[in-house]
């Protein structure tokens, strides 16, 4: 069975989909270790509760990026995983980190990648006057939200809304799309070549599969 690694910092929403899909079995594989950088993230929590083994890695135990980056590298390798989800982990890595998994390595950005890389994309979608927000699942590159994305879910923005009920809405969306493109994944029909997402043996588009 496929080996799943998961990075997260915070409430590990996303990662409670994926433990969820690889109960049922809707995703083929085991999530055999989840690494937090923050202590008191919850999503820790839900992995014991899972009986999945868990790590905090401390940023500030380390000297620079490099050296938290080779430990994260160390600790991820003792498991021989076949992915590596990002599930909210809130660090940058190193080209070297992002190397080392190139084409098993996926996130999830809460944006329409390629618009508002970065933080507080719901922030700048409601002040923009958007009428719609959303989200991407991309293989991670290293360019910093600029990989090929997978699949993208949308979410319209209404005249009342706040920054959390767009939050919460792209989360619902969010729980759907994870572990679909997950289990794509561990299926074998999802690769990265050449810097595209391929999935079926198709080219996906720029903003992911579409259904024609
Ligand atoms: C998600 O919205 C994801 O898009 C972003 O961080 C959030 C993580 O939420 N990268 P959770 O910890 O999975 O609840």
């Amino acid at each position: 069975m496929k080996k799943i690694v998961v990075l997260i910092s915070g409430s590990g929403s996303n990662l409670q989909s994926l433990i969820d899909s690889c109960h049922t079995g809707a995703i083929d594989a085991r999530i055999v270790a989840v690494i937090s950088n923050q202590g008191n993230a919850y999503g820790l929590v839900r992995a014991q509760q899972a009986g999945i083994p868990v790590c905090y890695l401390d940023a500030k135990q380390y000297t620079d990026r490099q050296a938290y980056d080779s430990a994260l590298l160390k600790h991820i390798e003792q498991y021989q995983p076949d992915l590596v989800v990002l599930a909210g982990f809130m660090r940058i890595l190193t080209p070297l980190f992002v190397q080392k998994f190139m084409g098993k390595l996926l996130n999830i950005h809460p944006s329409l990648l390629p618009k508002y890389p970065g933080l507080h994309t719901h922030r700048k979608a409601l002040e923009n006057g958007d009428k719609e927000h959303g989200t991407s699942v991309h293989f991670v590159t290293e360019e910093l939200d600029g990989g090929p994305v997978i699949l993208q879910a949308k979410v319209p923005i209404f005249a009342q809304d706040s920054e959390e009920d767009i939050i919460e809405r792209v989360k619902a969306q969010e729980h759907t799309i994870y572990p679909m493109v997950v289990k794509w994944f561990v299926s074998g029909r999802l690769v990265m070549d050449e810097g595209k997402a391929v999935l079926d043996g198709n080219i996906l588009p720029q903003q992911g599969y579409v259904d024609k």
